[in-house]
C-alpha cells in the first residue's frame, strides 16, 4: 500500500473592501509613497472597518468561499484549525466559533498562534493528522485583523500590516502529491524584537498599559529584517538540498509577504527566476496568518497538478521555516 500524503485540494480567500493606500497613510503619519514602496514593496492594504467584527469574520468569509468553490458539505469536515495572532477574544477559541458558523458541526477545532508563521505551522499540523490516517478533511484557516493591534501613530509598523483571511482544505492523496517535507524552527531570542508588551499574563491590561500604548505591536524593524532574511533563505535552501531539488526544479515560491526585499533575498539564494515568485505584498501588505493562502488564491489558476512549491515564512517569536509541497489539482 502506498503511503498516504496530505494534499491541498481547495483554496478560499477574503479581503475587506476598505483600501488604505500609501497616500492616505501619508496624511496620518510622517511618511510617503516613495519611501514605503522602495523599502517594502507595499502600495496598499485592506482594513476591516465594521465595528464588532473580528478575525473570525475574515476567516469565515474565506472558508465560505472555499466551501462554495469546492461544493463541499461542511458536515464532512473533521477538523478546523484557525491560525491567527489576533483571535476574536483572549479566551474562547476563534476556531470553535468559525467552525459552528460555517456548519462544520462534526468537527473539533482549535486556534494556532505562531505570529507570521501560524499558517505554515498549521500546514504541518493538518498534514500530520491526514498522514496518520486519523482524519480525512481538515480545514486550515489563516486570518488576522492586524488593524486591531496596530498603532496608527507609529510609522515604523502601521505601513506594513493589513487585514485578510484565507483557507485551504487538506485531504489524503494516494498519488504521492501534497506535503513532501518540512523544516520548521523557533528561537525565543526574537521575543524582544517583535511583540505586544501588555495584555498577556506578564502584564495584564491596566489604565497605565493603555496610556503607554503597550497593547500595540512594537518591533525593532532592522533586527527583525536581518533575522528574517537569513533564516527564511536558510530554511528554503535547506529544504531544497534535503530533497535534491534545484532552482530549476522549483515551480513556485510561496513566501510570507512582510517586505519585498526579504522575499527577493530568499528567491536569490534559491536561484529562482522572478516569475516563479508569488507576490501580492503591493496589494495587501503583511496579513500575518492570511498571507500564504491569499497568495494561493490569487495564483490558483496558474498552479498545475504536480508543480513543486516551496513555502517559506518568518515571524515573531521568532518562528520560521519552509515546506516543500507538490500541488495536487488543476483548476
Ligand atoms: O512579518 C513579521 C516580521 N516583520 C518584518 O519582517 C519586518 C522587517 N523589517 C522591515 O521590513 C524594515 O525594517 C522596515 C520596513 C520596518 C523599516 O525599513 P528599514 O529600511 O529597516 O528602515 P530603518 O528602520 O532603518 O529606518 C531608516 C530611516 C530612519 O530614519 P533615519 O534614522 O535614517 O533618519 C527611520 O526613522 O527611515 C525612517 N523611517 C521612515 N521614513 C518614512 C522609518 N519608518 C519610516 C516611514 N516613512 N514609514
Amino acid at each position: 500500500m502506498s503511503k498516504i500524503t496530505a494534499a491541498i485540494t481547495a483554496v478560499g480567500a477574503y479581503v475587506p473592501d476598505y483600501v488604505l493606500s500609501n497616500d492616505i497613510l501619508a496624511t496620518m503619519v510622517d511618511t510617503n509613497d516613495e519611501w514605503i514602496t522602495t523599502r517594502t514593496g507595499i502600495k496598499e492594504r485592506r482594513l476591516l472597518k465594521e465595528e464588532g467584527k473580528g478575525s473570525s469574520f475574515l476567516g469565515i468569509k474565506a472558508a465560505e468561499d472555499l466551501i462554495a468553490k469546492k461544493n463541499l458539505d461542511p458536515k464532512e469536515i473533521d477538523m478546523v484549525i484557525f491560525a491567527t495572532a489576533t483571535p476574536d477574544l483572549p479566551v474562547a477559541a476563534t476556531a470553535a466559533y468559525a467552525a459552528s458558523e460555517i456548519g462544520a458541526v462534526n468537527a473539533f477545532s482549535y486556534d494556532l498562534q505562531a505570529a507570521c508563521s501560524s499558517f505554515l505551522y498549521g500546514m504541518s499540523t493538518a498534514a500530520s493528522y491526514i498522514e496518520a490516517g486519523r482524519y480525512k478533511k481538515i480545514l486550515l484557516i489563516g486570518a488576522d485583523k492586524m488593524s486591531s493591534i496596530i498603532d496608527y501613530t507609529d510609522r515604523t509598523t502601521c505601513i506594513i500590516f493589513g487585514d485578510g483571511g484565507g483557507a485551504v482544505l487538506f485531504e489524503p492523496n494516494d498519488e504521492g502529491l501534497g506535503l513532501q517535507d518540512e523544516y520548521l524552527r523557533t528561537d525565543g531570542v526574537g521575543r524582544e524584537f517583535l511583540k505586544i508588551e501588555a495584555g498577556g499574563s506578564i502584564l495584564p491590561p491596566s489604565e497605565e498599559t493603555v496610556a503607554n500604548r503597550q497593547h500595540f505591536v512594537q518591533q525593532d524593524g532592522k533586527s527583525v529584517f536581518k533575522y528574517a532574511v537569513s533564516n527564511m533563505a536558510d530554511a528554503s535552501t535547506k529544504i531544497m538540498e534535503r530533497n535534491n531539488i534545484s532552482g530549476e526544479d522549483v515551480d513556485w515560491l510561496v513566501a510570507h509577504q512582510a517586505n519585498k526585499r526579504i522575499i527577493d533575498a530568499t528567491a536569490n539564494r534559491m536561484n529562482l527566476d522572478q516569475d516563479k515568485v508569488l507576490m501580492n505584498i503591493h496589494r495587501y501588505g503583511n496579513t500575518t496568518s492570511a498571507t500564504l493562502p491569499l497568495l494561493l488564491s490569487d495564483y490558483e489558476k496558474q498552479l498545475k497538478k504536480g508543480d513543486n512549491i516551496v513555502f517559506a515564512s518568518f515571524g515573531g517569536g521568532f518562528t520560521w521555516g519552509s515546506i516543500f509541497l507538490k500541488w495536487a489539482y488543476n483548476s
